[in-house]
């Protein structure tokens, strides 16, 4: 999830563009670039780390005056945040520069190509091979925008691609696919944005890009074709009436509501490049051999808090598919209890930030004792990747929120592509059952966005029950997690009381808090675990029958559950070891519109930090 800035116009290019992603560096921040057209040649600034070393190295070594530009601030995804893997990347002959925000699946195929006719890489990104295949056709004579169709044409996965070619300094070419790009429309002067925050200081009047469209701007005119060359419908602008500071956030008034919103797309890009079209898993940060873990006799996750409910999630999924006992372990605990652990051990850390300092000691422990470490992680180039054998990323894009939203959503789905892998590795499933899992899997984001298309039930609800003291939530199997997570959310940002426990285990002592009108939130399993699904319905009676107002969610369709929920929540039908990533979304809605309706600041609740650097 990268900010991406393009202008033309009679301003300097320079000042336009650092403006612009100084605005989108909430879209990532781990490097930064620019490059301008001045007198027939592309210059460009590149730089590690936040816009501010951006500025130093522009300091250091001033760019020409420009009117032209495009410009890059980077969520590492391929390849390390580094001063070569930042962008804008150029063409081989120097004469086209391009910036990418996405995941090009196909990158390893198009490279070899490029490099079988003698074209040169020079960074380990994705993206280079999108700007050397732009370079090597406009040197071949197509004109930019031309040369952008057949790009986008030939990639597969998501880009927003922006282009400039230094030999036509009136123009700037864009491509988009599932990654998003706006137009912002000005007089004599026009912009290209991730977002509307890139360049409302200048226009507020914007056009969305519309998928496998491409754009090209001048200083006075805005040409959108679709990849076939044939003019797109209607274009016409509209207009923008959010401050900086509500465009940041897309116009949702926190940052952890709009990263709930983004989890459609962010479990998308999870799942982005892991599936070959052969039918094979590739999950190819994973630097362990075949045949290492094929050898493993055990594996035990470690992490803390939300990514420690993300991997008791995971425990019931890895067991089922490849039926290698996996112990879940809260990372702070993990060393002081002298695990045990060996050579076969794999050691699995959850972490979004990749920098918690009780996974990364559990980590180092972990080593000390040979086991092999994969990283399951959003924050590319982070010590806990670093430090471990191997790693998935989860692709998320930076989350802003104290409390984590997409990035648990994100676990999970990492945590079971690594499930599939290791089933598949071992030859514990056949294709055609991996397949079945990831076609569900990859339906999953439109039915995360059905429960956020329907979600204003569980708003109002947080409206009404805003003024409880104290929340149960109950769960049996992957919905017991799910509790926990449901009310982790509300304490952390509402400060409330609340609890998670197993369904089954609140006859044995917990079920003494139940009094008159405690909102107990039920998660129930879907009715393809149908003794599990029974016996959540026999614990929803016993609390309703000791006055507890009961918040029921289930799947649609499932109406034996009505009359013992006093609030029924539906999600959209999915199979049990899915339901985690349907059912955590209105909970954690719930808590986000509790929170801001008691008026708490929800993106940086009292006492917390977002990523916790310290044991
Ligand atoms: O960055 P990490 O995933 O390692 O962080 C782990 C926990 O600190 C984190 O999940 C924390 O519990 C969140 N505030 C929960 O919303």
């Amino acid at each position: 999830m990268c900010g991406i800035v393009g202008y033309i116009g009679p301003r300097s290019a320079q000042d336009v563009v650092i403006s612009g992603l100084r605005r989108l560096e909430y879209r990532g921040y781990d490097s930064a670039g620019i490059a301008v057209g001045h007198d027939g040649v592309l210059e460009a600034r590149k730089k590690s780390g936040k816009i501010s070393c951006l500025d130093t190295h522009l300091a250091d070594d001033p760019l020409p005056a420009s009117h032209q530009g495009i410009g890059h601030t980077r969520w590492a995804t391929h390849g390390g945040p580094s001063d070569t893997n930042a962008h804008p990347h150029l063409s081989q002959s120097g004469r086209v520069a391009l910036v990418h925000n996405g995941i090009i699946e196909n990158f390893a195929t198009l490279r070899s190509e490029l490099e079988a006719e003698g074209v040169r890489f020079v960074s380990e990104t994705d993206t280079e091979a999108a700007a050397q295949l732009l370079g090597y056709l406009v040197d071949a004579g197509a004109p930019l925008a031309e040369a952008m169709r057949s790009v986008a044409a030939r990639l597969d996965g998501a880009f927003t691609l922006v282009a400039i070619d230094a030999h036509d300094p009136d123009r700037v070419v864009a491509a988009r696919r599932n990654s998003p790009l706006v137009v912002g429309v000005g007089q004599g002067e026009n912009f290209l944005g991730s977002d509307v925050a890139a360049f409302l200081e200048f226009t507020r009047d914007a056009i969305e890009l519309g998928q496998d469209q491409v754009v090209e701007i001048t200083r006075e005119s805005v040409e959108i074709t679709n990849l076939d060359g044939t003019p797109a419908g209607d274009v016409t602008p509209y207009h923008v009436d959010w401050d900086i500071a509500a465009a940041e956030k897309g116009g949702f008034d926190w940052f952890m509501r709009k990263e709930i919103h983004e989890q459609p797309r962010a479990v998308a890009d999870t799942l982005l490049g892991r599936y070959a079209a052969s039918g094979e898993l590739v999950l190819d940060e994973v630097r362990i051999s075949p045949e290492e873990l094929r050898r493993i006799d055990k594996i035990v996750i470690v992490a803390c808090g939300t990514a420690f409910y993300a991997g008791m999630v995971a425990k019931y999924a890895i067991e089922h598919w490849t039926r290698v006992p996996c112990e879940v372990e809260i990372a702070s605990e993990f060393r002081y209890r002298d695990p045990i652990i060996d050579p076969m051990t794999l050691v699995v850390t959850i972490s979004q930030s990749g920098e918690t300092a009780d996974t990364l000691m559990a980590i180092r422990h972990a080593r000390e004792q040979h086991a092999k470490v994969i990283a399951i992680c959003n924050t590319n180039g982070a010590t806990i990747p670093r430090e471990s054998d191997a790693v998935i990323y989860t692709h998320a894009g930076p989350e802003r929120g104290v409390a984590s939203t997409k990035g648990f959503l994100t676990q999970v789905v990492a945590c079971y592509l690594l499930g599939l892998y290791l089933a598949q590795v071992r030859g514990m499933k056949y294709r055609d059952e991996i397949a079945a899992v990831m076609d569900e899997l990859s339906s999953m984001p439109e039915k995360i966005q059905r429960v956020l298309d329907d979600s204003q039930q569980v708003l109002d609800l947080a409206g009404e029950l805003k003024d409880e003291h104290s929340f149960l939530f109950l769960g049996r199997h992957v919905g017991y997690p799910v509790s926990l997570e449901g009310a982790l959310k509300l304490k952390e940002i509402a400060y409330k009381h609340a609890e998670g426990f197993p369904a089954g285990e609140l006859k044995h002592g917990p079920i003494a808090l139940v009094e008159q009108g405690l909102p107990v939130f039920v998660v129930v399993p879907p009715r393809g675990r149908d003794q599990l699904h029974d016996k959540v319905i026999s614990n929803i009676q016993e609390v309703r029958a000791r006055g507890a107002r009961t918040i029921v969610i289930v799947e649609d369709g499932d109406d034996e559950v009505l009359p013992y929920g006093d609030v029924v929540i539906r999600h959209p039908r999915v199979s049990t070891l899915l339901q985690p990533l349907v059912a955590t979304v209105p909970l954690q809605l719930f808590a986000c519109e509790l929170a801001a309706r008691l008026g708490h600041d929800v993106d940086q609740p009292r006492n917390l930090a977002k990523s916790v650097t310290v044991e």
